[in-house]
């Protein structure tokens, strides 16, 4: 069947255009001021709102297992909650799997996971647990055959890397065509304090987050950029930055020519660690956990200067009483991480759009461009291109939504946001011209998703190439 999206505005990363556009098969097949309807064409009104290219949120964790526990969104769960918030693929980071296990040993456990399950398209980020000549032989297979070509590395948690194996692992992935993405927190300075709160019996949320101050987090940015430079310029991507420090840290890297990208997430833009206070306060428990209310101006800034490429979610999901249970009240026991998937968009037109700090074409390509162009799905996803798949959002911006958990689609208990007042708001999606949300009721089916084997990254420094 043919689709036809008639009299909205397409919005893509480079601009905004009164035309009608035309799906076939699953692909955008042409964009005209005006096309003529046809008997067999399934007419879309999209009066009165933005067409834009389907969200691409490249920082979720569906179906993780910390050891602790696992997250209570799965990739049918996690997914639906995606599409309905105008998200129409995901990069999964994927968890830790046993010591000492191989880089295709993870991916083999996502494939059973996602597949069947996903109701758009999805991939993983491979997961780096420790480094030898096996796992660097191991990197070219994973971007050339399975079409996984960008990394994850961890300077803290279980599988924290040292600096020698950090440097190995850049080095090679440059190499092989690959993008490192880190989690930069200093682990022994959080030790260091955290043991401290600890034999004190300060185990309240709040010391969550004075044990992780953003000098922690900063430190590491700016080491791990050094560490780039120093294995031969090793393309850099730093995941949920969540503070200004960094943020300087990384813009200095830019002007220098370096290629560092940075992502940040709606709960640094608009939450605040004045949260930890509150007697739910562990339903807030992340890592790098919310910061002073000042750092968002700095992390706004960064959006509307480009110096922060991508917004993605880090969605992972624990519920409440997950948290409760595994806690007992003790915030160094709690798994960490937030829901928010279905609200990106949301939210981030709101905050951006709506309230004059983003144009239309920024949050397109902080939402989808970006994460497309850096991994590796341009121009299949992230553009209104002939050619490209059909994945779109329609966004009014005439409406405005309080959030509420009741109506979300996770299979959680709780949204961070409860309670906050969106203005614009996602009223259809389509994956690959299938839609599969309207108003808010979810349309799409169980296995729809489909596998998306990335290009090898070739984004160069500071342009835009695309
Ligand atoms: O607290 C967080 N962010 N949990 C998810 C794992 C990670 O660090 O990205
Ligand atoms: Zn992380
Ligand atoms: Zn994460």
């Amino acid at each position: 069947m043919r689709r036809l999206i008639k009299g909205g505005t397409l919005v893509d990363h480079r601009g905004c255009y009164r035309q009608d556009l035309l799906i076939e098969q699953g692909r955008i097949a042409r964009r005209a001021s005006e096309i003529a309807i046809e008997p067999d064409m399934a007419v879309i009104d999209a009066g009165g709102c933005q067409v834009m290219p389907g969200g691409i949120d490249v920082h979720t964790h569906f179906n993780i297992d910390v050891g602790i526990g696992r997250s209570c969104d799965d990739f049918f769960t996690g997914t639906r909650a995606a599409a309905c918030g105008g998200t129409t693929t995901i990069v999964d980071h994927m968890g830790f799997g046993p010591a000492g296990c191989d880089l295709h040993h993870q991916l083999a456990r996502y494939h059973e996971y996602a597949g069947g399950q996903a109701v758009i398209d999805y991939s993983f980020h491979g997961v780096i647990q420790h480094v030898d000549d096996a796992i660097l032989d191991e990197m070219a297979s994973m971007v050339t055959q399975e079409g996984v070509s960008s990394f994850k590395l961890y300077l803290t948690y279980q599988y924290k890397l040292d600096d020698g194996a950090v440097l190995r692992a850049l080095q090679r992935l440059r190499q092989v065509g690959a993008l490192a993405t880190v989690h930069p927190e200093n682990d022994a300075a959080i030790r260091w304090q955290r043991d401290i709160f600890l034999r004190e019996g300060r185990t309240a949320p709040v010391y969550h987050a004075l044990s992780r101050p953003l000098a922690c987090e900063a430190e590491a940015v700016a080491r791990m950029i050094n560490l780039a430079s120093l294995a031969g310029g090793a393309p850099l991507y730093i995941v949920h930055l969540s503070n200004g420090l960094g943020l300087d840290y990384i813009r200095l890297a830019q002007r220098a020519g370096q290629a560092v990208w940075a992502e940040t997430c709606p709960q640094y833009l608009l939450l605040d660690d004045s949260l930890y206070l509150r007697p739910d306060g562990m339903q807030f428990i992340l890592s790098p956990p919310l910061r002073p209310r000042e750092e968002q101006d700095a992390l706004w800034r960064g959006l509307a200067d480009g110096s922060i490429a991508t917004v993605a979610t880090d969605h992972c999901n624990f519920s409440r009483q997950q948290r409760l249970t595994l806690s007992g009240g003790d915030f160094s026991r709690c798994p960490n991480g937030l829901p928010g998937v279905e609200n990106r968009l949301a939210l981030l037109y709101s905050g951006g759009v709506a309230s004059g700090r983003l144009t239309p074409s920024q949050f397109v390509a902080l939402t989808s461009a970006r994460p497309a162009q850096l991994f590796g799905l341009w121009p299949q996803k992230g553009n209104l291109n002939p050619g490209a798949d059909a994945d779109l959002v329609l966004f009014d911006p005439r409406r405005s939504v309080t959030l509420r958990h009741e109506a979300m689609h996770d299979n959680g208990d709780y949204s961070p946001y409860e309670g906050m007042t969106c203005r614009g708001w996602p009223v259809l999606t389509l994956c690959r011209g299938e839609i599969v949300c309207r108003d808010g009721v979810f349309s799409g089916q169980r296995g729809h998703g489909r596998f998306v084997r990335r290009q090898p990254f070739r984004a160069t420094a500071g342009a835009d190439s695309f």
